[in-house]
């Protein structure tokens, strides 16, 4: 499968909500209007990835965050459609994301489920550790979330 990064459009919105029932259920799958809000939001960056036919096939968003003295991001979401997965879509949206990350400098944050096993493998691919506990994080399900760290470029160099 061939697929291309690009910057999420709004008329993405609907089918982002529908992969985020499949992904996310019991976790508050956002809605087309929480995707629309994000598009729209300062400091917010949402891609996604198409295959070759123009269908989305996978979803990622982040926020740059603090200042210029002390630059943070979060990674606010990332999936892949069941169909696609283990291609390599993933990966790609995430190094989208953190280009855009190291650019804007300082550590990368994030939450995931602590049974979620593929995204948490993902995450330490790319430089991303375990930090903390947040304990029933996720609603309605009420699953735990590990926060996860990765240092920025910058300070990966500093020490
Ligand atoms: C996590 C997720 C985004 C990965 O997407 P993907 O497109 O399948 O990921 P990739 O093909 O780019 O995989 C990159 C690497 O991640 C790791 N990985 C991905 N899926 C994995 C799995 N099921 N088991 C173990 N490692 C996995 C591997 O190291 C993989 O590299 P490899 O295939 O060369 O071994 C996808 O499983 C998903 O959408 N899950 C549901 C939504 C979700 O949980 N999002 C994260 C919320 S915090």
């Amino acid at each position: 499968m061939t697929f291309r990064i690009e910057p999420m459009a709004g008329a993405d919105a609907e089918r982002c909500a529908e992969l985020e029932v499949l992904l996310f259920t019991g976790d508050g799958p956002w809605s087309a209007e929480a995707f629309r809000a994000e598009l729209v939001a300062p400091h917010a960056h949402y891609t996604v990835a198409r295959d070759d036919v123009g269908q989305l096939v996978g979803y990622a968003g982040i926020a740059l965050l603090g200042n210029s003295s002390q630059p943070e991001s979060e990674i606010h979401t990332i999936g892949t459609d069941p169909a696609c997965r283990r291609r390599g879509v993933g990966r790609a949206l995430l190094d989208e994301l953190l280009r855009r990350a190291d650019a804007h400098g300082g550590p990368v944050y994030l939450e995931v489920r602590t049974d979620n096993d593929a995204a948490i493998a993902l995450y330490r691919h790319v430089g991303f550790e375990i930090v903390g506990t947040r304990k029933k994080y996720y609603q309605p399900s009420g699953a735990d979330a590990f926060t996860m760290r990765r240092s920025g470029s910058r300070e990966e160099q500093v020490q």
